[in-house]
């Protein structure tokens, strides 16, 4: 029997990978003249200042409710995506954020939709984090479209407010071309996985929403859907409001998959890309979305005969009174710019991985047991040890249930993993590094090409947790969004279904 041609998910996948032959060839010059700035401006609209209360403690406000509401909000906003410190770089002043983004491009914008409270009146508001407030700039109430826009989940229903994560796709395609989408959604997942954690000390239970009709998420938005498009909506529970307390609702939808597509030139590929990811009625008005078989797998993928078992069993990270220390991380991380080469003990990668992959052991610090993500049973989670004492080198899956490493291959590999991460010393000098996988074609199978936003967005987001449990040790930690992408299954025996979605790398700052 022919092969069946690949979906557009894979497609896409396959285009954008770097290799070794081709990179420098297609790799263009930056036009710098050309580089968009990372944020929106309003011309009309009012605004909602909200650093007042960011510079207060909670205790300041503790008779004043109203103060109180805002406190909370303007936290949640601040330890999501709000600016954390600003960098001069070729006379500008770089902004950087509470999140992290490839190249510091911050292709996320942050929009705020209310049903109308008491305090902030309906309609839509766009985060402006350069004054940390929230711009109005559409005063009609919009939550009926919004929910119907998320096809009716129910988690709006009790809400009064919603996040929506939208990108401006140019922002990051001018300097990754089309591989930028992956990039975009690692971003996103990154900003996600803060909003989850800011909830847990701001009472908050965010929703994750990733299915819902894009073109009526962007309309409702007044967005230009050739540049910008939504990608990801959170409805906010409001904990201290019991009506609030909603159940746990599909995060992910499926939709179709496209085999039938044309030849695309390279840097339309992203374009069409997303468009083909998109929910949308067909031609009768109607939704026709695919069944989406839901696996109960309560084992871990691999658990390859004859290799060394490791327990990671280990006591919670802890985060402090109130999360406190939590609230801190979050403020004070940044992307490690070099590492010293020195080794990590094996105690502290337990305790990244804890916190990463084990949320049920942090119930008792008032942190979420089962934070919404897409679907986690699609990724799978790989660690190359160059420096870990009481940890043989080599690589090893990392089974989450069962909590332990299974050693696939010894070896160090310092000088492969320098050049599976384009030469970067990251990768050199890291003492562990996290590599996050999916096997593309089953997650096609079971969510159409929709998944390759769903696969990033999750694996940017245990990445942040990755980021937040290192920086919280007082480690070093970076993403990394350029490898080469089938070396390195070849290299480090990571089975050859698995595409490789995302790289952390972990270490002692220089
Ligand atoms: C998806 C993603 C990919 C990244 N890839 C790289 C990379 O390949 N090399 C690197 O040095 N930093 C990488 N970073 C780190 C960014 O450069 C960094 O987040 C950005 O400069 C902002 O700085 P901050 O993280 O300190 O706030 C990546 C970050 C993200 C979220």
């Amino acid at each position: 029997m022919p092969e069946l041609r690949q979906s557009i998910a894979q497609h896409y996948h396959e285009r954008t990978k770097y290799d070794p032959e081709t990179i420098s060839a297609k790799s263009k010059g930056l036009d710098w003249a050309k580089q968009p700035v990372p944020f929106k401006e309003y011309k009309i609209g009012s605004n909602f200042d909200l650093q007042a209360y960011i510079k207060e403690k909670p205790v300041s406000f503790a008779n004043n409710s109203d103060a109180l509401w805002w406190q909370r909000l303007s936290r949640l906003l601040f330890c999501s995506y709000g600016l954390t410190a600003r960098m001069p770089s070729m006379g500008n002043t770089v902004y950087l954020r509470a999140a992290p983004s490839a190249g510091g491009l911050y292709p996320a914008e942050m929009y705020l939709i209310s049903k109308g409270t008491p305090l902030l009146p309906p309609g839509l508001y766009n985060y402006q984090f350069r004054t940390h407030s929230l711009m109005h700039y559409w005063e009609s109430d919009v939550w009926q479209k919004l929910q119907s826009a998320c096809l009716g989940n129910p988690s709006l229903e009790g809400a009064t407010l919603a996040i929506v994560i939208t990108s401006v796709f140019f922002r990051s395609a001018w300097r990754y071309e089309d591989r930028a989408y992956r990039r975009i959604f690692l971003d996103t997942g990154h900003l996600i996985g803060n909003i989850e954690l800011a909830a847990a000390f701001t009472g908050y239970r965010p929703h994750l929403i990733g299915g819902f009709i894009d073109e009526d998420v962007n309309e409702l938005l007044y967005i230009n859907s050739k540049q910008e498009g939504a990608i990801a909506v959170l409805s906010l529970a409001d904990l201290q409001d019991i009506e609030q307390n909603t159940p746990v609702a599909p995060t992910a939808l499926p939709s179709t998959t496209e085999t039938d597509y044309p030849r695309i030139p390279d840097g339309e590929l992203l374009n069409y890309f997303h468009l083909a990811t998109q929910i949308q009625p067909d031609t009768t008005g109607k939704l026709n979305l695919p069944e989406v078989n839901v696996d109960k797998s309560i084992e871990d993928k691999y658990n390859f005969s004859f290799c060394d078992k490791i327990s990671t069993v280990t006591k919670p990270v802890y985060w402090g009174k109130k999360l406190e220390n939590l609230e801190q991380t979050i403020l004070k991380r940044r992307s490690t710019r070099a590492f010293s080469g020195e080794s990590l003990q094996f105690h502290e990668l337990k305790a990244i991985l804890n916190f990463t992959y084990q949320p049920q052991n942090y119930i008792n610090q008032n942190l979420d047991k089962s934070p919404d993500y897409f679907d986690l049973n699609l990724i799978e989670t790989f660690i190359a040890v160059s420096g870990v004492e009481g940890l043989e080198r080599g690589c090893y899956y990392y089974a989450p249930k069962a909590q332990e490493l299974r050693q696939i291959r010894f070896k160090n590999f310092r000088r492969e993993l320098h050049f599976l991460c384009l030469g970067q010393d990251l990768g050199r000098d890291a003492a562990a590094v996290i590599f996050h996988t999916a096997d593309l074609k089953t997650a096609v199978a079971k969510y159409g090409d929709r998944v390759y936003r769903y696969l990033h967005m999750d694996a940017g987001h245990l990445g942040q947790r990755l980021n937040l449990g290192a920086i919280h040790l007082g480690l070093g930690v970076s993403g990394i969004g350029g490898f080469f992408d089938d070396k390195v299954n070849e290299v480090l025996g990571i089975p050859n279904d698995e595409a490789v979605l995302y790289i952390t790398t972990l270490g002692r700052p220089r």
